[in-house]
Order: structure tokens, then C-alpha cells, then sequence
């Protein structure tokens, strides 16, 4: 990967890709091994800079920096001085002239982290940023589908529900018909953005219509603190609509891989005894997220170097 920065998966390459799944192969490895310790990124100082909360996200940058070796630091906005009312570029400027290596960022405004990625000499990737991308997420959504079928090509991969407030479904429409898949997206009308099939995706009418046939369904979270009031009615008339249940997994091919990039609201997105399936990978999605990212970490600091 010869990039400073990841800030999407727009314009990513099918070869690009491939390669952080081999590294990311590699990684899980190290990942699931007796010794986590090794000294791929010694030497190397990482900040992490979440200015929206995360779990996953943060969690597993930070164990894959001390997995990897590397020096780390985790910035958030109450504790760091932004509070004080620093400007967003003065703290990338502060903590490049720290000698940071790579800058990890989750912030609410979609653009945030290019924004950042211009003015400063570390790499940057982005975290998720508002409603744009979460290319990270999306290729360790890829990673988890790869490792069970061997491929993407010609696969009919389902999302459901949120499309409109999800950087998460913008990163996995480019990646994975970047990876040769036929992508199908099913929302309500309300949650479904005005031209999205621009980038690649096929819209259908019905939830049923998306996974019929599909060899992946993924749920996306109701996203409640982006929405105004009024985007549906109920969650139980969303989950009757656009909720997978077992019904609809049924319409899927046979042991179809049931995602969700999580955190998931358990009912309304999808039904606990789906979460509970044998080919739910909600949690094999968590374990490829630390592969991936120390991944990225170890491939865009040698890139950088
Ligand atoms: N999937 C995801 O980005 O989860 P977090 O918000 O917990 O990081």
C-alpha cells in the first residue's frame, strides 16, 4: 500500500485491498497466538483522536498498537483541549510536531480527517467520519466474508436498514464492488440517500427483495443520534419492515453470513435468535477488526517511512 493516508475506500483498489487481507491474514495469526507481543511497529508512536464514542473502534486500535509494539497515546475531546477551544488543525499541528507517526481519528464531521491529512507530516486514517466513511470497518467486514467463502466476485451481498446516516455502508459499497460483488441496499424511504446507487449499489423496493439469493445479510445500526424525530414510526414496525428475522434470512442462500458492525440494537435491526445463528459473524467481525488494523498500522508506517 504506497499511500500516506487512509481516509475511504473510494477509489481504493481490488490489489490494494487483497493486500491488507493477506497482511491481515498474517496478523490474525500474531492476533491468536500465545505471544501478542511483536516488534513490527517499535519505534513507531500512534495517537488516537476520538472525538465521537466507539468500542470497537478504539479498542481495537489501541490493542493493536501494543500488540505491535508501538508508542501510543488516546486523545478524546472532553479530556484533550479542545474543551479549551483549540481549533481541530492546531491540535493536528501540536501533535505532529510531537513526531507522531500515524494519527487515527473518529470525528462527527464527515471530512474531518482529509481536512487533517493535509496539513500534517503523519499518516492519517480515518475512523469514521459523521456520515462519509469507515473504511476500516469495511475491510473488516471484507476480511470476515473473504475468509469464509475465498472471494467476493460475482457474490449477492445485502444491506439493510440505515443506509442514510451510515459511513458504514459508504465504505462497504466501495469496497466491495471494488472486490467484484453485486451489492443490494433495502432502507425506508426516509434512510435511504438521494443517489446512492451512484456508487455502485442496487436499490430495491423490499428488505425480502435484497436477500433473496443473497450469500451475505448486513444489518447497519438505527444511527438515533444523527436523526431528527419522525424518521419511522416505531422500532416495531421498523423490525417488521426491514428487521432480519428469521423469515427473512430464510429467502437467503443456505448458511447465508449474517453481519453487523455493531453496536447492535438487539429487535429492531435484528432478531436475537438471528444474533444467536451459527452464521451470525457479528463476533468473528470484532476479532477480524484487530487484524485488520494492526494491518494498516504495520502497512502505512512502512509506506511512510
Ligand atoms: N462498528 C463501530 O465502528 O463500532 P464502535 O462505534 O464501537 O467503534
Amino acid at each position: 500500500m504506497q499511500r500516506k493516508d487512509l481516509l475511504g475506500l473510494k477509489g481504493v483498489s481490488k490489489s490494494e485491498i487483497d493486500e491488507v487481507l493477506l497482511t491481515a491474514a498474517q496478523m490474525k495469526k500474531i492476533l491468536q497466538s500465545g505471544n501478542k507481543k511483536t516488534p513490527h511497529l517499535q519505534g513507531r508512536s500512534v495517537v488516537t483522536l476520538f472525538y465521537e464514542n466507539s468500542t470497537r473502534t478504539r479498542v481495537s486500535f489501541d490493542l493493536a498498537c501494543k500488540y505491535l509494539s508501538a508508542s501510543s497515546s488516546n486523545v478524546s475531546a472532553s479530556s484533550s483541549s479542545v474543551s479549551k477551544g483549540e481549533t481541530l488543525l492546531d491540535t493536528a499541528r501540536t501533535l505532529d510536531r510531537m513526531e507522531v507517526d500515524l494519527l487515527v481519528m473518529r470525528h462527527p464531521m464527515g471530512g474531518a480527517p482529509h481536512l487533517m491529512a493535509k496539513h500534517v507530516k503523519a499518516g492519517v486514517i480515518n475512523a469514521g467520519d459523521g456520515m462519509h466513511e469507515h473504511p476500516t470497518q469495511a475491510l473488516l467486514d471484507i476480511m470476515t466474508i473473504n475468509e469464509r467463502f475465498g472471494t467476493l466476485k460475482g457474490m449477492k451481498i445485502a444491506i439493510a436498514g440505515d443506509i442514510l446516516h451510515s459511513r458504514v455502508a459508504r465504505s462497504n459499497i466501495y469496497g466491495m464492488t471494488a472486490m467484484g460483488a453485486d451489492v443490494h441496499i433495502a432502507a425506508p424511504q426516509t434512510m435511504l440517500p438521494y443517489g446512492i446507487e451512484q456508487l455502485g449499489a442496487k436499490v430495491d423496493k423490499t428488505i425480502d427483495e435484497a436477500v433473496k439469493g443473497a450469500s451475505v445479510i448486513m444489518g447497519l445500526r438505527i444511527q438515533k443520534e444523527r436523526q431528527s424525530s419522525g424518521i419511522f414510526p416505531s422500532i416495531r414496525e421498523y423490525h417488521k419492515f426491514f428487521g432480519i428475522d428469521e423469515k427473512r434470512v430464510a429467502l437467503a442462500e443456505k448458511n447465508a453470513l449474517i453481519m453487523h458492525p455493531g453496536p447492535v440494537n438487539r429487535g429492531a435491526e435484528i432478531s436475537s435468535m438471528v444474533m444467536s445463528a451459527d452464521n451470525c459473524v457479528i463476533d468473528e467481525q470484532v476479532t477480524n477488526g484487530v487484524a485488520v488494523r494492526m494491518a494498516l498500522l504495520f502497512m502505512l508506517t512502512r509506506a511512510n517511512n
